[in-house]
């Protein structure tokens, strides 16, 4: 890149930077995250250390904060109130120490610090002079703030007059302006986080209409002084308790980084419980003495740094967009990103969701994103920074053909939403494609499935690539001599797969159901469907349209799940499949009910609107009963219900095969129940 690029970079990121400042102090408003703008922060600093013809007195290096807005007066600050450099390691906590023990060229030298949770409000310095509260300035700039006094008067956290006796002549003290979680859950005034809310109500004009939201405030350093007698940080926070000051009772004194990172990782666990935010762990040196010693670098002191909280969230860029495909042909876009840190967990790969997904958020390769990873969750695109974009950007055209096997891919119609899926998939079906077929195999053995032991998804990809398994069967047929002359298996190993397999050759049918791993038929519906077909023979000869229009009777099962079923079947290689399972398998059958219910060995059919009452529940009730529901008049009925507007066809077929055709009351007193 050559100059004048870098330079017009640097330049963009600077007024960028300014835009965020200016809305955060001035309008307590956040543009953008403040991992965002971290990020940002991080990139400007990066950018002087790398070129270092690239300076600014705009540069978040140079200034603290932003200009005092014009509504209040402002005052300088004695002491300028400065910021802190972050850290976000182990690694950047042993830096920081070492760098230390340079500059005081010591060595084997154990250093105090005072760890203090890192409340995100607003800092403030209150004067005192005399043991009274004579003004109150916000940071500022950092060099001069504004004239808060009136407002924080308000506040009563803050102490209006000290009397004891060690209380310095003069002195500023310096603390958090925040208010507690449980206060801004209550508050009329809408504001994106609680952070706005004491900023926002710190800075009104009128001290009244600030008197009205419960600050609260947390003292934690000084910056002039008149007649401090304390020589450390620690004693000095134990003194501020004594004047009448609230401090943290979670600070700590600490010595060695390994004891920095435990209470780190502690109060990290504890931050939700905590009633109002904090985003790290701020270490300073103890001793003041020290402290005099190690002095300032630019605008931050070199005796302190605020290790921040690992956050859910981070920027990052979408290298590429690869598509992954799963057992029922979905086709899944994953974004390859920049690897980031979330949470403590190296991110490199982020779910797109789907087709729509993209289309819907516009995202891109080369996009600049945030990813945000909850819990165990697969990270997940949140959103794109648009501003980011680059000009040769493209919009992401998903593929119209299977990268697997070439076959079409298509958006089916979803009979319960009446849309267009969301999803787009292969057209293929069963094992024409490569990749499904790999699934589908990693789906067969996998632990709800026939769960073979050490029979895990690297093996089936492995014995897939060597031929030596294509379908479910060959599992079951596999030729042990050969694999033992793989690479890192042996005798042994050998052994004990083929005793796995074995094992697993006497299955439920519910379970050998699951793992054909039909789209739709989860451990659930296989269960359903086993207790209807019984036998594994009544299964693998469900053919005619009868059988499928039975299935609706089952309480549980839909239209979804049979036409799935449906086109499971209408595909050979599927019904080879099952076959030849069959006769390796010992396929047992399923228990049936005890049958001992009200209407024992009874068939229903319900024709008509039923009063109150659910087609589904009359279902559960009757099979709760041990009784049966079929769905068409035949000789196998017993019972037909009519409800309002029945089927007259129904009613008049059913009377000339002599089945008894009841209302709904009279089913109900079946079961002893009134309607
Ligand atoms: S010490 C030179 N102690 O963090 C020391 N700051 O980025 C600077 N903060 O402006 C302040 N808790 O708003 C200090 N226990 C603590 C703190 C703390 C929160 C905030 C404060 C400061 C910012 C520095």
């Amino acid at each position: 890149m050559n100059k004048k690029l870098i330079k017009d970079d640097y330049k963009k990121k600077l007024s960028q930077i300014n835009i965020y400042n200016k809305n955060y102090y001035d309008k307590n408003k956040s543009l953008v995250s403040d991992q965002e703008y971290d990020h940002l922060k991080k990139e400007i600093i990066l950018l002087e250390k790398k070129y270092s013809f690239l300076k600014s007195k705009f540069s978040p290096s140079q200034t603290v904060g932003y200009k005092p807005s014009k509504n209040f007066s402002k005052s300088k600050h004695i002491v300028p109130m400065l910021s802190l450099a972050n850290a976000f390691s182990e690694e950047d906590l042993n830096n920081f120490e070492k760098k230390i023990l340079n500059f005081l060229s010591k060595e084997n030298f154990e250093i105090s610090y005072s760890a203090e949770p890192k409340i995100d409000g607003i800092s403030a310095s209150l004067t005192y002079i005399d043991g009274k509260f004579h003004k109150g300035l916000s940071r500022g700039d950092g060099k001069e703030g504004e004239d808060i006094t009136k407002n924080l008067e308000t506040i009563d956290d803050i102490p209006k007059k000290i009397l004891s006796n060690d209380f310095p002549e003069k002195i500023d003290i310096r603390g958090e302006v925040f208010i507690q979680n449980s206060d801004f859950q209550n508050l009329n005034e809408k504001f994106a986080n609680p952070r706005n809310a004491a900023s926002g109500s710190l800075r009104q004009k009128n001290p009244d209409d600030t008197r009205k939201i419960p600050l609260k405030f947390i003292a934690y350093t000084f910056g002039f002084e008149k007649g401090l007698k304390v020589k450390n940080q620690f004693d000095f926070i134990k003194k501020l308790n004594e004047w009448g000051f609230k401090t943290n009772q979670q600070n700590k004194l600490i010595s060695g980084v390994k004891n920095l990172i435990k209470n780190y990782k502690e109060i990290e666990k504890k931050r939700l419980d905590i009633d109002y935010d904090i985003d790290g762990i701020v270490y300073k040196v103890n001793d003041f003495e020290l402290q005099r010693r190690l002095g300032n670098i630019s605008n931050a002191p070199r005796w302190a740094i605020a290790h921040k909280f690992s956050s859910d969230k981070a920027i990052s860029k979408i290298l590429d967009i690869e598509i992954q495909i799963g057992r029922t042909g979905a086709l899944t876009p994953v974004a390859k990103i920049e690897t980031v840190n979330i949470g403590g967990v190296k991110v490199s790969n982020a779910t797109l969701h789907n087709e729509d997904e993209i289309t819907r958020k516009d995202i891109r390769i080369g996009d600049t994103v945030t990813v945000e990873r909850a819990g165990d969750v697969i990270p997940h695109i949140l959103s794109v920074d648009f501003s980011k974009r680059l000009k040769k950007s493209v919009p992401f055209s998903f593929p119209k053909k299977c990268p697997s096997c070439g076959s079409k891919t298509i958006k089916e119609f979803n009979l319960i939403t009446k849309k267009k899926d969301a999803v787009r998939r292969c057209s293929s079906e069963g094992y024409y494609c490569e990749k499904i077929s790999i699934e589908k195999l990693k789906h067969f053995v996998s632990k709800d499935a026939f769960n073979i032991d050490g029979f895990g998804k690297k093996i089936v990809e492995n014995f897939w690539k060597l031929k030596l398994i294509k379908y479910p069967q060959d599992i079951f047929n596999l030729d042990f001599s050969k694999i033992e002359n793989l690479e890192g298996w042996g005798k042994l190993s050998v052994q004990n797969l083929k005793y796995s397999i074995d094992q697993k050759k006497n299955i439920s049918l519910e379970k050998f159901i699951y793992s054909l791993g039909i789209r739709h038929i989860g451990l659930e519906n296989a269960k359903l469907l086993s207790k209807h077909f019984v036998s594994f023979s009544k299964f693998k000869n469900l053919s005619k349209q009868i059988d499928y229009e039975d299935m609706l009777n089952i309480d549980g099962i839909g239209e979804t799940q049979v036409s799935s079923i449906e086109s499971f079947f209408s595909n050979n290689t599927n019904k080879k499949v099952v076959n030849e399972l069959g006769n390796v398998l010992l396929i047992k059958d399923a228990i049936q009910n005890s049958g001992d219910g009200l209407l024992n060995n009874k068939t229903f059919l319900v024709t008509g609107k039923l009063n109150g009452i659910s087609r589904a529940e009359v279902k559960s009730l009757i099979e709760e009963n041990s009784g049966k529901t079929i769905s068409s008049v035949s000789k196998k009925l017993n019972f037909l219900i009519i409800g309002d507007k029945p089927t007259k066809k129904k009613v008049d077929y059913a009377k000339q095969l002599k089945i008894k055709v009841i209302n709904q009351a009279e089913f109900l007193k079946m079961l002893n129940k009134s309607s």
